[in-house]
C-alpha cells in the first residue's frame, strides 16, 4: 500500500459499482433510488486514481445485489461502469450492463406539457430509439432527448 492511497474496505456481501465516470456517483444513487431513508452500508469514493479513466467513483451497496435490470440503468449515466456482485468477500459475478430498451419513471419529460408533468398518475416513460449515441423518445409526447438531456433530466438527480 503506497503511502497517501485511499483505503475503502473491502466488503463481504453486496454489490461494487467500478469505474463510473468521476463525479456521476450520487447519479447512479439516485438512479437506485439510494437516498436517507436506506438503511444498508453504503460505501463511495468520488475521483478515485484510475490507471484506464485518470479519475474514477466507486460506489459500494452491502448486503444487496443488483437486479439486472437495476443495472441496465446504470449504463445511462456510467456506460463502462462494472457491476460485481460480492458474496462472501470474493467476487462471485461480473454483470456486464447494456443500454436498456425503455426507462421508466427516473427521467422527467422535458416538455412542461407532457401528460407525465401533468397527471400525478402517468409516469414517464422512454423508448430507447438508439443506443450508442443514446436517444430517448417520451412515450407520450414523442420528444426525444440526448444522454446529456437525460441527465439534466433525471428526476432524482
Ligand atoms: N471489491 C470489494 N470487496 C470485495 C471484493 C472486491 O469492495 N470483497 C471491489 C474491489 O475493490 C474492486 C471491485 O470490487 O473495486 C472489483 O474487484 P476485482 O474484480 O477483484 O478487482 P479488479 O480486478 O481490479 O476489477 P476490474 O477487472 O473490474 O478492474
Ligand atoms: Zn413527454
Amino acid at each position: 500500500m503506497k503511502k497517501g492511497e485511499l483505503i475503502v474496505s473491502k466488503i463481504m456481501n453486496g454489490t461494487v459499482i467500478d469505474h463510473i465516470p468521476a463525479g456521476r456517483a450520487t447519479v447512479v444513487l439516485g438512479i437506485l433510488g439510494i437516498d436517507h431513508t436506506i438503511k444498508n452500508r453504503i460505501s463511495m469514493v468520488i475521483n478515485a486514481e484510475s490507471k484506464s479513466m485518470g479519475k474514477k467513483d466507486i460506489v459500494k451497496i452491502e448486503n444487496r445485489e443488483l437486479k439486472s435490470e437495476e443495472a441496465d440503468m446504470i449504463a445511462l449515466v456510467a456506460p463502462e461502469a462494472t457491476i460485481n456482485i460480492i458474496r462472501n468477500y470474493e467476487v462471485a459475478k461480473k454483470m456486464k450492463i447494456k443500454v436498456p430498451e425503455s426507462i421508466a419513471r427516473i427521467i422527467k419529460c422535458p416538455n412542461p406539457l407532457c401528460i407525465t408533468n401533468n397527471d400525478v398518475e402517468a409516469a414517464s416513460r422512454f423508448a430507447v430509439i438508439s443506443k450508442n449515441p443514446i436517444i430517448l423518445k417520451c412515450e407520450y409526447c414523442g420528444t426525444e432527448i440526448d444522454d446529456r438531456d437525460a441527465l439534466n433530466a433525471l428526476a432524482c438527480g
